[in-house]
């Protein structure tokens, strides 16, 4: 099972810090399958030893140049990070990501070589409208996408559970994982809302391969009973 760790705007280099000391004591008690990674704000990006993989929530396609504000590999690479995050929600709706731009970043990066957990999640309106215009979107959400890719690890984020406390259910989480494993057979993980009271009915899930969690990632103790209640 895998359990990764989104901060998102949040935590401090500082509090990044002492969350990994503590993590890492967790840890000691940690499924040997089980797998972790921890994905801190760019500014708390660092070398740190432990039983987990550190990776980056975002980063621009270049090594280096002139992107006022971004960083690119030669800044990760400085730390050893060789995982990153592609395609999150919250980077396609508030920083104008496009799917062109989106399979770009992906594109890049599979050519560094880097680990890509890879988001796709679908807004409520087309929940709504039923199974059929779910999977429509989601497999729009690929285009441009090399999902033969080895190193890739897919992460469904239904948007409207975002974040919101209100996960999707059991049984919408099994069908969509069911009907995505046929077009990709990479791991796949479900996300949104997804914390200590949920996460064993989750992981039990077939098709579920782990979790991508936000909210309740940012408490150690929470995350780590999260590990350890799978
Ligand atoms: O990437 C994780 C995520 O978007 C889910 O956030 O707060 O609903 O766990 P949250």
């Amino acid at each position: 099972m895998i359990f990764a760790a989104n901060f998102k705007t949040n935590h401090t280099r500082a509090s990044t810090e002492k969350y990994i000391e503590v993590l890492n004591e967790k840890l000691l008690e940690k499924k040997p399958e089980d797998q972790v990674y921890i994905f801190p704000p760019a500014t708390a990006l660092g070398k740190y030893e432990g039983d987990f993989t550190l990776g980056a929530q975002n980063a621009y396609p270049t090594q280096n140049g002139a992107f006022t504000g971004e960083i690119g590999t030669e800044q990760l690479e400085e730390f050893g990070i060789k995982t990153i995050l592609i395609g999150h929600s919250e980077r396609r709706e508030h920083l104008g990501e496009s799917q062109d731009k989106v399979a770009q970043k992906f594109t890049f990066f599979k050519e560094q070589g880097y680990e890509i957990l890879y988001c796709i999640g679908e807004p409520l309106e087309i929940r709504e409208k039923g199974d059929e215009a779910v999977m429509e979107y989601l497999l729009a959400q690929f285009d441009g996408i090399d999902i033969s890719y080895k190193d890739l690890i897919v992460a469904y984020e239904p948007i409207w559970a975002i974040g919101t406390g209100r996960s999707a259910t059991v049984e919408e989480i099994a069908s969509t994982h069911q009907a995505l494993k046929q077009t990709v057979q990479k791991p796949l993980l479900y996300g949104g809302s997804v914390k200590p009271a949920n996460i064993q009915e989750i992981t039990a899930i077939r098709g579920v391969d782990g979790v991508l969690v936000g909210s309740a990632s940012l408490d150690v103790e929470s995350f780590a009973t999260m590990i350890g209640e799978k």
